[in-house]
Formats: structure tokens, C-alpha cells, sequence
């Protein structure tokens, strides 16, 4: 690597803030996209540009409309178009010869351990799998759960879900069991597919427990598939209508199943995100332009060829990791790697030996991560050859121009792009960045819209805000990926992403992704983070409302508020502010329940990082939490204007309470 010995100051110096970088002409050179009229070709053929992402696809029975808008915002896209998505997976790469390459590349936490999945191993194992489904009973559009952690046997059986047409909802395994009843409940899933346990630095972790227990919070009758993966290092019991993954693949040795013929706007999967009201929602996602959509990004962006060693270090239990680990490179036939560790076990550089014992070509990770690297030293990425590396991405949050920095740097040695890819859960792949191929990189700033995406930074009356200014970010024209609804709820699919902007009377339709933006001079979007009570914790997004609900129904709580406070890890941390009931004392005790109280009823990625008790919140004349003043306070920030409280002596005392505990 070159300039290894600089430090990050002396780098920061060398590429000051606002500097652009051309992407590398090695890239180019070889890059799936380099015309860079396609912005405008998709322009004047809008919606049929979208034929392009479609062309990636094998389909059953061809289209009749690319889009149809006659019940927007209830879109439809290539409707009356049939397909499977498992058979664009996997089928159609073994039919054209490809069977013997690698389609998985599954890596575990222990350094011994690790399977290969060809293309031919995985549709076999697809197959058994579909059987076994099908044998217990799920039937086409019946919601099949999943809550497993990155084993093969996850995305295994997605497609077997695919392919025999049950729309399935992975609820990520770092849930808690009550968030698997919640969302089991949500979807009336009768069916769930989990596994005994996993590995946590070296530790075996006991999953089943907490499945089970999820299980009984469910209202009704569920079948249960639960992979081994411990075997010897944790012992585990079958239940009442449980069964054994290895057993039922066993029993379906060498059996097909023929994939469903799925019609284009058939549901394929289901995916519950946090947003500004209690309840997660269930965003719903459909098979042609979900699919269509997570693999033509995957083509122009991550620049993915079937012979690339593709890794994502997402999990799959989030969105990222069901576009671009499992149906966007899948899709388009390339080799994904899989990773079911932590980053920093046994050491710092395991990521840095998958790089180089895999030869990764492209590595698309989050900010949260790369800010952990550049904490812990450029000297883990040193030792080892990175040189496999084409092309870096980032997710899931903002990234700040000196990571962005330090991840091309030291990560990429100058010579790979970043693509910084703005996206949410509900529009099913990535809307906002550069072409890699195509446009300058300029840190911290995502890029421009993609071809064929109209977004825009306006003000709240929905007027675009002059460049450099502050405003929200809206997304004027539909796009294949795009959630078709919230699950059985349209009426709060309109009221949460199309009432802020929209012109019902004019049939017009803008889609509000709850984000604040600004806007430069070239047209490229910084987003600077959510404007809804959602806060974004090492990329996860966690509702505020979810997480004082928790905190309230710990005993002795009256009250709570939640805040995101700036952390230099996690991007945001939470902080909860607490009044407890009277005669009850806010002290180690309570915050030890509380903290539990939040990892019973999400996950430890929710866990407080300051928990703040006092007498009285901030609130307006009107009775309303000043939430802003509550996050000045996280900050430490000078504190905004408080004469519009109720009680502004109260401010100072939180204040001076704050890094307490
Ligand atoms: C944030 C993850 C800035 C944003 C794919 C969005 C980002 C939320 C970026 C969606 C980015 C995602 N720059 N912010 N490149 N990517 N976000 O649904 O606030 O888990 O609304 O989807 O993450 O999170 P979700």
C-alpha cells in the first residue's frame, strides 16, 4: 500500500473536505456501466428504461406494462409478468452451465470453519428443502418466519420459500423473543424456521430458548424447522410440532421441486422496519421489481460479475442483506461471500484475512464498521493483501468525510470507488449515489439519484430548498423496488410515506422517506439523517416510540423519552430520559431493569447508552417533550431556547445529571 506511514491528519490534509475523486481508471476500464448518457437515456424512456433492470431477469411469461399507475400510489410494475425468483437465483445459472461455480462462500465465526456451496449444491439444497416446506404444509402466500443468524441454512431457506411461492419474514436473530411474537403475530405466520444456537466470539450462544419463548407470546398454532448448528456444543430439545432441519432435508434427499410461477406483483417477501408509531410496519415487497430492482443496482453499482468474489457484511436479517448478500447477486449469478462472525473475533483483522483468503472483490459494509476500523488502526487492514479489492461501498447511515477517507485509503489504496448508497428497508435497494463508472466521489456526499430516480431536497411546503440549504429529501416518481404496501394496513401505508407531499386531487404522488437532506451545486445529495422519531444505532433503526414503551412498562417507570445522541462508534446512541413513579428511586437497580426492560422487548442493539432520571421532562405550555433540547443535552450541545418551556429550570438539572451513572 502507498503511504503507509501517514497518519490521518496528514491525510485529512492531503484530501481536504469538499474535494472530489474521479474514479480510478483501472475501474472504468472495466466497469458494467461507463456511458454516462444512460442518466438521460432513462430519463426520456421513463418508466420503460426500467426494461433494462427487467432484461436482468428470465421470466415465465412476459409483461404487458412496465408500470401501471392507475391506482397510485398502489403502483404496479411488469404486471402480468411470470417468474419465480428462486429459479432467476439459482436454475438458470446451473441450465447454462455454471452449476460447478461457487454460489456461497459461507465463512464461521470459528477460523475452522467454513462450507462451499456451488450453484448445483445450492439448488439441490433449495430443492430438498422447498419439499420439506411443502410437506409440512406451507402453501403458496403462506408467511413463513425465520429468525436464524448468518447460516447458510438462512438464505437456503428463503429460496425454498421462493420457490414454492411463501412470501417469507426474516425477523433478524439478534431480536428479541418479544419482537418474534410481535411480528409472527403481524403476519399470522403459522410456520418458523430457526436454529438451536450460534457462535458469539467463541461462545456458543443459546438461540432455541429465546425462539421458544418467543413461540409462546404467538396466538396461534406454529410448526417449527430448527437447524443444528452447535451439534455437540449445545444440547437442544424438540418441542410439539418441532422438527429437525437435517432430518426433513434427509427425508427429501434428491427430490424437485418445479418453482411456482409467481405473477410479477405476487408478494416475495415481508419485512418489518421501525417506524414513527409503536407497531413496526411490515413493508411488503414484490417479485419482479424488488428483484428486478436489487439486480440491476447490483449490476451498475456494485459492479458485480458472476466471476467477482461479491462480500456484504450485512445480516441478512436486515434489508441490506436481502438485496445485495442474497437475491441481487444471487440473481445475477456471482459468487457471495457470507461471513457469521464479529469483525474483531479472534482479532482485529478477520475481515481483513477473509479479504484476503477469498479474494474479495468488492466489499460493501457500514459506517458504524468503518469508523470501528479506523479506531483500532490501519495497521490490521496492513497485514494482509487487499489487492482482490475492485470497489468499496457503505450503508445504513451517514458517513463522515473522514472515514469515507480512510476506508478509501486504507481499505481501497486509492485505486477502487466508494459508492456511499442512500436507501430504506422500504424502497428495496439503493436510490441515491454515484455510478462507479461514471461520476466523481465526493465524501460524505451519497451522489445524485440513480438513473431513472427523481429525487429532490424541498422545504416543508414541498418547494425545493436552494442548494446548501437544509430541507427533506422526496422521491417524485415511483420505482420497481418500491414497497407496493404495509402489510394488510394501506391505510397507514398512505398516511406514513405518501401524505406529507402528495396532490391526491391532482393524482400526484411523492413518496417521503423521512429524511433530512441538502442538496450541492452538481446535484449531489448529502443525507443528514432521519427526521422521524426513528434513531439510527450502528445502522439499525430503532423507533423511539418502541423504545419507551419498553422503558415504561418497567416497574416503577411513570415516564420516559428517547433520544438519539451522537456517538462516535455507533453514529447514535440512545439515551432515555426517565421520571420514575413517586417513591421509587432512580438508581443502579432501576437502570439495570430498564436496560433489560429494552433488551426483553427489542434486542441488546437497542440497549441505552445513558439512562437520565429526574423529576420532571422538558415540555411546551402545551404538554409536548422538547425532544430537541433532550438531544442537546445527549450532545452536550449549547442548548437551544427554553422560554417556550413550561418548566426551563428543569433543563440545567438534566444537563448536569447527564454522564452520571
Ligand atoms: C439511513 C438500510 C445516509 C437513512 C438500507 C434511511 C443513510 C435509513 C444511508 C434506512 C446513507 C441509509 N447515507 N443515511 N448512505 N443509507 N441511511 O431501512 O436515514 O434499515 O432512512 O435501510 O438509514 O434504514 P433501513
Amino acid at each position: 500500500m502507498s503511504n503507509q506511514g501517514e497518519s490521518d491528519g496528514e491525510l485529512e490534509a492531503r484530501l481536504p473536505e469538499g474535494e472530489s475523486f474521479s474514479p480510478p481508471e483501472s475501474f472504468v476500464e472495466q466497469a458494467n456501466v461507463t456511458d454516462e448518457s444512460i442518466y438521460e437515456e432513462f430519463e426520456e424512456n421513463w418508466p420503460e428504461c426500467w426494461e433494462r433492470a427487467a432484461d436482468l431477469l428470465d421470466w415465465e411469461e412476459s409483461y404487458d406494462q412496465v408500470l401501471d399507475d392507475s391506482d397510485a400510489p398502489f403502483y404496479e410494475w411488469f404486471a402480468d409478468g411470470k417468474l419465480n425468483a428462486s429459479e432467476n437465483c439459482l436454475d438458470r445459472h446451473v441450465e447454462d452451465g455454471r452449476g460447478d461455480e461457487v454460489a456461497i462462500e459461507w465463512v464461521g465465526e470459528p477460523t475452522d470453519e467454513s462450507r462451499t456451496y456451488t450453484y448445483d449444491e445450492l439448488l439441490q439444497e433449495v430443492n430438498e428443502f422447498a419439499a420439506a416446506l411443502r410437506e409440512q404444509g406451507v402453501e403458496e402466500d403462506d408467511v413463513v418466519t425465520m429468525y436464524m443468524p448468518m447460516i447458510p441454512e438462512l438464505p437456503i431457506a428463503m429460496l425454498a420459500c421462493a420457490r414454492i411461492g411463501a412470501p417469507h419474514s426474516v425477523v433478524f436473530a439478534g431480536f428479541s423473543a418479544d419482537a418474534l411474537a410481535t411480528r409472527m403475530n403481524g403476519a399470522d405466520s403459522e410456520h418458523l424456521v430457526t436454529c438451536d444456537g450460534y457462535y458469539r466470539r467463541g461462545d456458543p450462544l443459546n438461540h432455541k430458548d429465546k425462539a421458544d419463548e418467543g413461540l409462546d407470546g404467538v396466538d396461534h398454532d406454529v410448526t417449527t424447522v430448527v437447524v443444528d448448528r452447535l451439534g455437540d456444543e449445545l444440547d437442544h430439545e424438540l418441542g410439539e410440532n418441532q422438527l429437525d432441519y437435517d432430518d426433513l432435508v434427509a427425508d427429501h434427499e434428491g427430490a424437485t421441486v418445479e418453482p411456482v410461477t409467481r405473477d410479477a406483483e405476487d408478494m416475495l417477501f415481508l419485512m418489518y422496519t421501525s417506524g414513527t408509531t409503536g407497531q413496526p410496519k411490515g413493508v411488503k415487497h414484490t417479485t419482479a421489481g424488488y428483484l428486478s430492482y436489487a439486480a440491476w443496482t447490483s449490476h451498475a453499482v456494485l459492479d458485480i460479475k458472476p466471476e467477482d468474489n461479491y462480500w456484504c457484511s450485512a445480516d441478512i436479517g436486515w434489508i441490506t442483506g436481502h438485496s445485495y448478500i442474497v437475491y441481487g447477486p444471487l440473481a445475477l449469478g456471482t459468487t457471495t461471500v457470507m461471513y457469521e462472525g464479529t469483525p474483531d473475533y479472534p482479532d482485529k483483522d478477520r475481515m481483513w484475512q477473509i479479504v484476503d483468503d477469498y479474494d474479495v472483490t468488492q466489499l460493501y459494509t457500514a459506517p458504524t464498521a468503518i469508523r470501528a476500523f479506523m479506531k483500532w488502526g490501519a495497521e490490521y487492514p496492513q497485514q494482509h493483501d487487499l489487492s482482490s479489492l475492485r470497489l468499496l461501498g457503505t450503508v445504513g447511515e451517514p458517513i463522515n468525510p473522514r472515514a469515507w477517507k480512510w476506508y478509501y485509503k486504507h481499505i481501497g489504496d486509492e485505486s477502487c470507488p466508494v459508492v456511499d448508497t442512500w436507501w430504506q428497508t422500504e424502497t428495496g435497494g439503493m436510490m441515491v449515489t454515484t455510478l462507479p463508472g461514471i461520476a466523481e466521489m465526493k465524501p460524505g456526499s451519497a451522489g445524485p439519484p440513480l438513473p431513472g430516480i427523481s429525487a429532490d431536497v424541498v422545504d416543508m411546503n414541498g418547494s425545493p430548498v436552494e442548494p446548501g440549504e437544509a430541507g427533506y429529501l422526496i422521491v417524485n416518481k415511483p420505482w420497481p423496488g418500491m414497497l407496493r404496501t404495509l402489510y394488510k394496513n394501506d391505510e397507514r401505508f398512505i398516511n406514513e410515506y405518501w401524505d406529507e407531499y402528495s396532490n391526491p386531487d391532482k393524482d400526484e404522488w411523492v413518496y417521503f422517506p423521512e429524511d433530512g437532506a441538502k442538496l450541492d451545486d452538481d446535484g449531489y445529495i448529502t443525507v443528514l439523517g432521519r427526521v422521524d422519531d426513528v434513531i439510527n444505532v450502528s445502522g439499525h433503526r430503532l423507533g423511539t416510540m418502541e423504545l419507551e414503551s419498553a422503558i415504561v412498562g418497567v416497574e416503577g417507570v411513570a415516564e420516559a423519552a428517547v433520544v438519539g445522541g451522537d456517538h462516535e462508534i455507533k453514529g447514535e446512541a440512545v439515551y432515555a430520559y426517565v421520571i420514575t413513579e413517586d417513591g421509587v428511586e432512580g438508581g443502579a437497580d432501576l437502570r439495570e431493569q430498564i436496560v433489560e426492560g429494552v433488551e426483553d422487548a427489542i434486542g441488546p442493539i437497542a440497549r441505552p447508552e445513558e439512562i437520565v432520571f429526574s423529576p420532571e421532562l422538558p415540555k411546551t405550555r402545551s404538554g409536548k417533550i422538547m425532544r430537541r433540547l433532550l438531544e442537546d443535552i445527549a450532545n452536550g450541545d449549547e442548548l437551544g431556547n427554553t422560554s417556550t418551556l413550561r418548566n426551563p429550570e428543569i433543563v440545567d438539572d438534566i444537563a448536569g445529571k447527564v454522564g452520571e451513572d
